[in-house]
């Protein structure tokens, strides 16, 4: 049965423990439902789960291949006094339902024949580990993968890699970087781990792990000349939105679903808690500038964007915007959702 707002429970056929602080959650779609549920390699989830009566929402990247598993499979790693992480990490059982929505993100390759050249820190490896399978299964090129640790207890998916690396010798390079040895990733690592590929251009970028990690690799991988539309970068939290900022913007004008709304700005928020603070039921998954779904066009002033891993240059000139990383530059703005 769906849930109105598109959810559905799917039940839980496995939990799997990975390491000491995370686990995977395996979820039978049932029979019906398969194409509601088709995903791409990179994509994820948003779970919707009630911890003590309260609801909250979080996305989880799959961890399984489209191309090899029927089953859906995400992977969740505490994170440090996070609800969800935990309530999941601590309570999810086999047999237990949990509410789904459908796979989005465009964490996705284009193109399988290309070389991968992946870097994941910490549970960042979940949508790579994904996108390594079905680059290894589906597709041609070579795949690297550098991945970033704090210590050797908390690699998730280690000895699977290992298998992967030593079945597919001739197209896989596994190298792991523990930050208890050798300190945080730098540019130089990054440099290092790049330095043999013969046409830096003719591969593609997969980033994901935690901001500072990924703000690294992006640093290092633009600085060698890698082309900006082919790395792609999934992050899973957001930064914090500046509060103290002053603002010279007094209204805001929303269009959504044939309602006009106008509502004083709140210095702080981003276009999206302003439609939400508005009464409107504004389209949002990621809310970290990822995913795409919250995007709205400005037609009148203008805005900043926070974080933006969703729209290319030309959209941002033409006024579109991730309405959760945006906050509005101009005495009035308004902007449009599709
Ligand atoms: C597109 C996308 C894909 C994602 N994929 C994955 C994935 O595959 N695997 C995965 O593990 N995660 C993934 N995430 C992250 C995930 O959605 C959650 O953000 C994460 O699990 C934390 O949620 P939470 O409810 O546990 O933490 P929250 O309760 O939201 O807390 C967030 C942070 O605040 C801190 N905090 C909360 N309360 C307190 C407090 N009282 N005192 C001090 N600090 C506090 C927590 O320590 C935590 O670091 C993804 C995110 C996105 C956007
Ligand atoms: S909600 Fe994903 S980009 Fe805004």
């Amino acid at each position: 049965m769906n849930t109105p707002e598109g959810f559905v429970p799917l039940r839980i056929k496995d939990v799997v423990r990975e390491t000491g602080d995370a686990m995977s959650l395996v979820l039978d779609v049932p029979t019906g439902q398969e194409s509601r549920f088709s995903y791409r390699a990179g994509q994820y989830l948003t779970l919707r789960v009630s911890v003590d009566g309260q609801e909250f929402r979080r996305c989880y990247s799959m961890s399984s291949s489209p191309v090899l598993q029927r089953d859906l499979r995400v992977t969740v790693k505490r994170d440090g006094r996070g609800v969800v992480s935990n309530w999941l990490n601590d309570h999810a059982a086999p047999g237990d339902h949990v509410d789904v929505g459908t796979p989005e993100g465009r964490f996705v390759r284009s193109e399988s024949s290309r070389e991968l050249v992946a870097f994941a820190g910490g549970s960042g490896i979940t949508p790579v580990f994904s996108l390594i399978q079905t680059a290894l299964a589906a597709g041609s090129g070579r795949v690297r993968l550098l991945y970033a640790n704090r210590a050797a207890g908390t690699i998730i998916f280690k000895d699977a890699l290992g298998g992967l690396a030593a079945s597919h010798a001739d197209r896989l390079t596994v190298r792991h970087h523990l930050d208890d040895e050798r300190g945080v990733v730098t540019e130089r690592v990054v440099r290092d781990f790049i330095a043999d590929i013969v046409d830096v251009t003719a591969a593609d970028y997969f980033v994901c792990g935690p901001g500072p990690f990924m703000d690294t690799v992006e640093t290092a991988l633009l600085a060698a000349g890698i082309p900006a539309d082919q790395l792609y970068l999934e992050r899973f939290t957001a930064a914090p939105v500046p509060t103290d900022e002053p603002s010279i913007t007094e209204s805001v004008t929303i269009e959504l679903d044939r309602q006009t709304v106008t509502v004083d700005y709140r210095p702080g928020h981003t276009l999206l808690q302003m439609a939400r603070m508005a009464g409107l039921k504004a389209p949002s998954s990621c809310e970290t500038g990822s995913c795409g779904t919250c995007i709205a066009q400005v037609t009148e002033g203008s805005a900043r964007l926070l974080n933006n891993d969703a729209l290319d240059d030309d959209e941002v000139a033409e006024g579109f915007v991730v309405t959760c990383q945006a906050l509005p530059t101009s005495r009035t703005v308004r902007f449009v959702y599709e």
